[in-house]
């Protein structure tokens, strides 16, 4: 006798994560997480990579506003059964590389069902095939979307401050993180740092919370450098690396892109 399978469980077990994909974290909000992963993946096509930058703040997406787009489709279009997940990448034609945007303003994504949420993580599973990195811009918190989309990477780039929230929310992150999958990779950007010094002082702080309560140490990847041309780029929505590239944040995020890439 036949069987009948129903057909969303016929279709193949997606991967548990990415290799190919990475999660731009922090836990408190306003730190740069948004202008770093635009600009790293600017920085990685720039060195002839296939980059997809995955907005995932469901809430509160903002990578459209920073780079002035208008998609004809984007995350709220899938989410809302518009559109397929592929009919919402677009290709930034300025930075060579493809966005899948959110809708900025609207919110509308901020409550997506645990469900909703699993087909939106295995439709970017199924997409970052055809790339060699994908960035994902998350949220700030952990809550479900957040961890969700960092359990299906295959690292975390935490951006932190100097400041003490920052700090505290991103050990926070941490800590969750390390408690989602201990194997999972974890990395630390300081931003907005007065100095490469005070930067790498910053993440000594961290590590230092890291190791005592964690047991673990993340590695530094890279100190970005507090510039104004950060602002200045975004006020006129186009990126740092076609505007301003050889200013000091701009090339700080070309160092960690080459680290990246080195391995
Ligand atoms: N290296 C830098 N130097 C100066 N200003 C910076 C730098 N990086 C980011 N900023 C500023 O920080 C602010 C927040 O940036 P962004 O929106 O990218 O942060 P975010 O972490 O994505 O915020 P949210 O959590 O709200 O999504 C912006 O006004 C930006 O100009
Ligand atoms: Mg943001």
């Amino acid at each position: 006798m036949t069987t009948l399978i129903p057909l969303q469980d016929r279709r193949p077990a997606s991967p548990v994560r990415a290799q190919n994909l990475l999660a731009v974290a922090s836990g408190k909000g306003g730190v740069g997480k948004t202008w770093f992963a635009i600009t790293l993946s600017h920085a990685l096509a720039r060195a002839r990579q296939r980059v997809l930058l995955f907005d995932g703040d469901l809430g509160l997406a903002n990578v459209d506003i920073q780079l002035g787009l208008m998609p004809h489709r984007d995350l709220a279009s899938v989410l809302g059964g518009q559109a397929p997940f592929a009919q919402a990448v677009t290709h930034f034609a300025p930075g060579k590389f493809d966005i899948v945007a959110g809708r900025s303003g609207s919110g509308c994504l901020s409550g997506i069902t645990p469900a909703r949420l699993h087909g939106l993580t295995d439709d970017l599973m199924a997409a970052a095939v055809a790339y060699d990195t994908v960035i994902v811009d998350l949220g700030g918190g952990i809550e479900q979307t957040v961890r969700e989309l960092t359990r299906r990477a295959a690292g975390a780039i935490v951006i932190t401050t100097d400041e003490p929230t920052a700090l505290t929310d991103a050990y926070a992150f941490i800590k969750f993180t390390r408690m989602d999958q201990p194997a999972g990779d974890i990395s630390i950007v300081v931003n907005k740092a007065t100095s490469r010094a005070e930067g790498e002082r910053t993440y000594a702080t961290l590590n230092r919370a890291c190791q005592g309560f964690l047991g673990f140490s993340p590695r530094l990847l890279g100190v970005v450098r507090r510039d104004v041309l950060v602002r200045e780029a975004i006020r006129i929505q186009s990126p740092i690396l076609t505007g301003f590239p050889s200013s000091d944040a701009a090339s700080d995020v070309e160092a960690v892109a080459q680290r990246l890439l080195s391995g």
